[in-house]
């Protein structure tokens, strides 16, 4: 249906329920895939907490609990438990990313099970990880191993996580032992994924552990001991990783995985635009300035000031991964532990979280971060959509921004899906479906093709080898 035709029947019906689709012309799929540069990779993103099942760290504490009001922590009081149960169905899902013709899979290592105390490592598990790694090279895949993916050993929690220097030292030395471990096979490593939501999820939203609200103070220390960490973690690796898998000269390439936000003014009245401004800088650009030029400068006005420089955090990253989702609309709120509120304008096409949908989005970040003169990796970028109806479009309307990016210089080397399968998303549950592929939670966790499967392949097939 037209965009007109769908708004003349929405008037007509007053209160309108059909979903507004994405705005932006279709590209063709004969083509799509073929303006991305030789060798760029194209697969799929999970985290070892969405996915593996049977875990036993930080976040299943949380699941089991609930707020003062008696909401449980997780909508419908859902516990990851067995999950995707991909803990012990690798082949399958390595089966699926050869059907998406995929050419990188992003995974992250699961601290409580490599280290459920401290110093008592998990030969067996480790061995595990190895297997995977020995996998994926096999088909052609190339591994990127995040290490740090939201999620913590109940003894490293109990130490206060990542308010607590300590963590900082014990996770570069985790990182330096897997490393060492893994680094044979795996060159793409990505210590940290997400600071700033981390940060603003369990210090200001309160809604991951350790499950603080509104504290913008400790959030942020938070947010720099996270960007220290990632320094020490770095360099650790560099020095335990020698080994150059895939022999193109160099054997580690370090990053984070960057959650990026479009932050938009609600209107053009000094505040609003001073505030987003404000969070723009916060939450957007402190993370790329600090990997970079290794000066932390977080900025909360009234609150809190961090303005640090740390020894050899300066060039510690060889490409910036960003995970890009969605665009928010800013308006002032002093009262505000945040100094905002954000929203999505009406009539927006969204995901079924409430996202919006706004392929732009990709191309204006991509211009801007790739400005740090690293090389940038699309490490996430994908959509809740239970109906199937929206991936194929989102999913080809972002590679075509990517494309585009591309084509107007920026230096974009990978593109990552979230997700390769439905899976445990946080706060949320088991309800939102990031999954190219969607899995049956009541049958045995069958995994089935979505219709964007097919899509990806084409994508994925037109990249220049
Ligand atoms: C990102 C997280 C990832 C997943 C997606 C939907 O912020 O890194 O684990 O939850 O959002």
């Amino acid at each position: 249906m037209s965009r007109l035709a769908s708004l003349s029947l929405c008037l007509g019906l007053l209160a309108c329920t059909e979903r507004p689709g994405l705005d932006a012309a279709d590209p063709s799929l004969a083509t799509l895939g073929t303006g991305l540069p030789k060798g760029f990779l194209m697969g799929t993103a999970t985290a070892a907490h969405q996915i593996e099942g049977g875990l036993d760290n930080d976040w299943t504490d949380w699941e089991a609990g609930s707020f003062p009001d008696g909401t449980p922590h997780v909508k419908h009081g859902d516990r990851s438990g067995l999950a995707d149960d991909s803990w012990n169905r690798f082949d399958d899902d390595l089966a699926l990313m050869k059907q998406l013709g995929a050419t990188s899979y992003r995974f992250s290592v699961e601290w409580s099970r490599l280290e459920p105390e401290r110093g008592a490592w998990n030969a067996a598990a480790m061995e595990r990880y190895k297997e995977w790694v020995r996998k994926l090279r096999a088909a052609g895949i190339e591994p990127m191993v995040t290490l740090f993916h939201f999620t913590l050993p109940k003894w490293v929690a109990a130490q206060g996580g990542f308010e607590s220097r300590q963590t900082m030292d014990d996770f570069a030395d985790f990182s330096a032992r897997v490393a060492s471990e893994l680094g044979d096979g795996v060159d793409l490593w990505c210590t940290i994924n997400e600071p700033n939501v981390y940060a603003v999820e369990g210090w200001l939203e309160g809604i991951f552990p350790p499950g603080k609200k509104d504290d913008t103070k400790t959030q942020t220390l938070v947010l720099a001991n996270l960007l220290e960490a990632h320094g020490l973690a770095a360099a650790r690796i560099r020095a335990a990783d020698t080994v150059d898998a895939d022999g193109d000269g160099r054997a580690t390439l370090i990053s984070v995985a960057h959650h990026v936000r479009l932050f938009q003014p609600a209107s053009n009245s000094t505040l609003d635009t001073y505030i987003a401004a404000v969070t723009d800088d916060y939450f957007n650009e402190s993370t790329p300035r600090a990997l970079v030029t290794g000066r932390i400068l977080l900025d909360i006005p009234g609150t809190i000031t961090v303005d640090k420089r740390i020894e050899g955090l300066a060039g510690s990253v060889d490409y910036l991964g960003i995970n890009y989702y969605s665009r928010y609309i800013v308006r002032a709120d002093l009262g505000a532990a945040a100094l905002s509120q954000q929203y999505t304008l009406p009539g927006r096409p969204t995901s079924d979280l409430g996202w919006d949908l706004y392929p732009d989005g990709m191309y204006l970040s991509l211009m801007r971060f790739a400005a740090w003169g690293v090389p940038v990796y699309v490490t996430e970028n994908g959509i809740a959509d239970a109906k199937g109806e929206l991936r194929v479009k989102y999913l080809k309307q972002h590679v075509a921004a990517v494309e585009r990016a591309v084509a107007d210089g920026a230096d974009v080397r990978a593109y990552l899906h979230w997700s390769l399968l439905d899976n445990f998303e946080w706060a949320d549950g088991f309800e939102p479906r990031f999954g190219l592929f969607a899995v049956d939670y009541g049958n045995g966790r069958a995994r089935t093709a979505t219709p964007a499967v097919e899509t990806f392949r084409a994508i994925a097939d037109h990249v220049p080898r």
